[in-house]
């Protein structure tokens, strides 16, 4: 048991769990997105230039989308120029192949597609049946593949939906399959509205290890809308998954999911984990003082409670 630096949890390791996290940082994607507001391309490559300092290695920069489905991110191209030189993998996300097309162009060496695991938001996010959306993602996962590039599948809507309710863990595996069938690296499990419990997280990971998916190709994303995405990464992490995704500040939300919320706080996981005495390489003051100076930009506090503690935050 180490005594605690000022500013920094007692660190008390607990049984079961990986020596080391990989924290995919996706603020500057998933959180800004969903602003109504649209963040200056200079703030956000300030921000992730920022996020590169704090020690994350991983920081999902942009989506190479239709502008008009999000406009907030229309400037992926200068953004992602303005970052490019940055010692830190950057991943953006490409639907199609003319978001693929976009992203080579820049030198983009991590691409990420998007699946759902449910009818009603693959029609709400992608204009697509799931198995169309899958059939849009397979050329672009062989050619990503054949030009080196790291391919991540995400697949949303894994425990809910907010049009379906529940949704069946058969269901989710079968889209996983398909997505690491067809070249995927690794995949990124999506709570996009936050409704999944820890028992939950469990089974599917279960299931999947079970459907033969090697522990090792998963990463969870859990949005906190009900304050279990802690919780969640907890159990997933018990289970033998070792890259986590959160979002600096605890921004984002999706805007075709109408009840999602911010993903899982970067802050309160690396509180946790340090906690742990898991090792994630990252300096969490410096962390908190990005999310300040972000929340500055954007006008409200963060919603993170290691944020709003480190900070002195005003409620
Ligand atoms: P569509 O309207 O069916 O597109 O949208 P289309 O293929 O019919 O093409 C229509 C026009 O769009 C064409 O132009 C294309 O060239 C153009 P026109 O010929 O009419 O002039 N176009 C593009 N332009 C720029 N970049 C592109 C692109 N593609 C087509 N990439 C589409 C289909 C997939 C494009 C659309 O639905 C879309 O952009 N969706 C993106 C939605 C999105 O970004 N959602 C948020 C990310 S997902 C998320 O947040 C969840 C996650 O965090 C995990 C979780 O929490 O669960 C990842
Ligand atoms: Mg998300």
């Amino acid at each position: 048991m180490n005594a605690p630096a000022p500013d920094l949890p007692m660190t008390v390791p607990a049984e079961g769990l990986p020596a080391r996290v990989r924290i995919h940082e996706v603020g500057a994607r998933d959180g800004l997105q969903n602003e109504k507001a649209i963040v200056p391309a200079v703030v956000k490559a300030e921000f992730i230039r920022r996020l590169a300092g704090t020690g994350l290695t991983t920081i999902e920069a942009t989506s190479f989308v239709h502008p008009k489905w999000v406009p907030q991110l229309a400037d992926a191209e200068e953004l992602f120029l303005a970052v490019a030189d940055l010692p830190v993998s950057l991943p953006v996300l490409v639907p199609n192949e003319r978001g693929l097309d976009r992203a080579l162009a820049l030198g983009a060496r991590r691409v990420a597609v998007f699946a759902s695991a449910t009818e009603s938001f693959a029609r709400a996010n992608l204009n697509r049946t799931v198995d169309e959306a899958l059939a849009m993602f397979e050329p672009v996962v062989s050619r990503a593949k054949a030009e080196g590039v790291h391919v991540r599948g995400y697949l949303s809507m894994c425990f809910g939906d907010p049009w379906e309710g529940a949704v069946p863990v058969p269901q989710v595996v079968r889209v996983c399959r398909a997505l690491l069938d067809m070249g995927c690296d690794e995949l990124s499990l999506g709570d996009t509205i936050g409704v999944a419990t820890p028992g939950h997280v469990t089974a599917l990971l279960a299931a999947l290890t079970g459907a033969g998916v090697p522990v090792s190709a998963l990463g969870v994303h859990f949005h906190d809308t009900y304050g279990q995405a802690l919780s969640n990464t907890l159990a997933a992490l018990q289970r033998g998954v070792t890259t986590v995704d959160a979002s600096a500040g605890g921004l984002g939300g999706c805007p075709y999911a109408k009840s999602a919320t911010g993903n899982l706080a970067t802050e309160d996981l690396v509180w946790m984990l340090r906690g742990l005495g898991i090792d994630t390489g990252i300096d969490l003051g410096r962390l908190v003082a990005t999310s300040v100076w972000m929340a500055a930009h954007l006008g409200r506090p963060s919603p993170s409670r290691t944020v709003r503690a480190l900070s002195h935050q005003e409620q």
